[in-house]
């Protein structure tokens, strides 16, 4: 951490369909109910700017994006999340919000399009230095089951004008490696990385949830 004085940044990740989002919020919530700022953001999109580069990405005429283009891009809008917002709520010492970072293109890219952990975490530095989550929660539930869940709710949003489908037409193999990716983070980085049970009512994971930050706001 190079700043002497900085808020807290938290992230969530998970497969498509795990609850993360439904999630962030449930906390968001709960911290400002305790009196916290709160500034939530999103991956790929968060910014005006970023929900530009998302279309560009979910598009599902956009068949034939070679896997380095897709990572530029995931990092193209994380760049400008970061220095439009999340550094100067940091630096303000709110909370930071980040439904995916930088893990999500461990994952997906590197791991699951098989471009390799180590190009993404070059890209990471080379771009957003040491910044890192101070947590980064990793919802987890039964794939199949979070798959079907975002399938069918990507299906009734998308018109006919705007299909953002393309990163939700994956095999069930490529979901796998996805996990397998999540896994290895947590094994390279244990403290920060921690995978949290998705099962249950959102008010359960809720509370799962609140029982890794809370520490953290103890230690503020
Ligand atoms: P998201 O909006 O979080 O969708 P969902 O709520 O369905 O998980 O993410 C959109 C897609 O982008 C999702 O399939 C994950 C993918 N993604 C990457 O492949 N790499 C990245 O770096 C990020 C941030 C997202």
């Amino acid at each position: 951490m190079t700043d002497a004085r900085r808020g807290l940044f938290i992230s969530f990740e998970g497969t498509d369909g795990s609850g993360k989002s439904t999630q962030m919020r449930l906390l968001a919530q709960r911290l400002r109910a305790s009196g916290f700022t709160v500034l939530e953001s999103a991956e790929p999109g968060g910014t005006p700017i970023g929900l530009q580069i998302r279309r560009i990405l979910l598009d599902s005429a956009n068949e034939e994006m070679a896997p380095m283009t897709e990572l530029l891009l995931m990092f193209a809008s994380r760049a400008q999340a970061t220095a439009q917002w999340l550094k100067p709520a940091l630096a303000r010492e709110e909370i930071v919000l980040s439904d995916r970072y930088t893990d999500s293109s461990l994952a997906y890219q590197g791991e699951a399009r098989g471009l390799g952990f180590d190009a993404v975490l070059k890209l990471h530095e080379l771009l957003l230095g040491d910044l890192q989550p101070d947590l980064t929660l990793c919802i987890e539930v039964d794939l199949e089951e979070g798959l079907a869940r975002a399938h069918g709710r990507n299906r009734s949003a998308a018109s006919d004008s705007t299909k953002e489908t393309r990163l939700d037409e994956q095999s069930l193999g490529f979901y796998q490696r996805v996990l397998d990716g999540y896994r290895k983070i947590a094994a390279l980085e244990p403290d920060r990385f921690h995978i949290v049970d998705g099962r249950g009512t959102p008010e359960m994971v809720a509370d799962r949830v609140w029982a890794e930050v809370q520490p953290l706001l103890v230690r503020r």
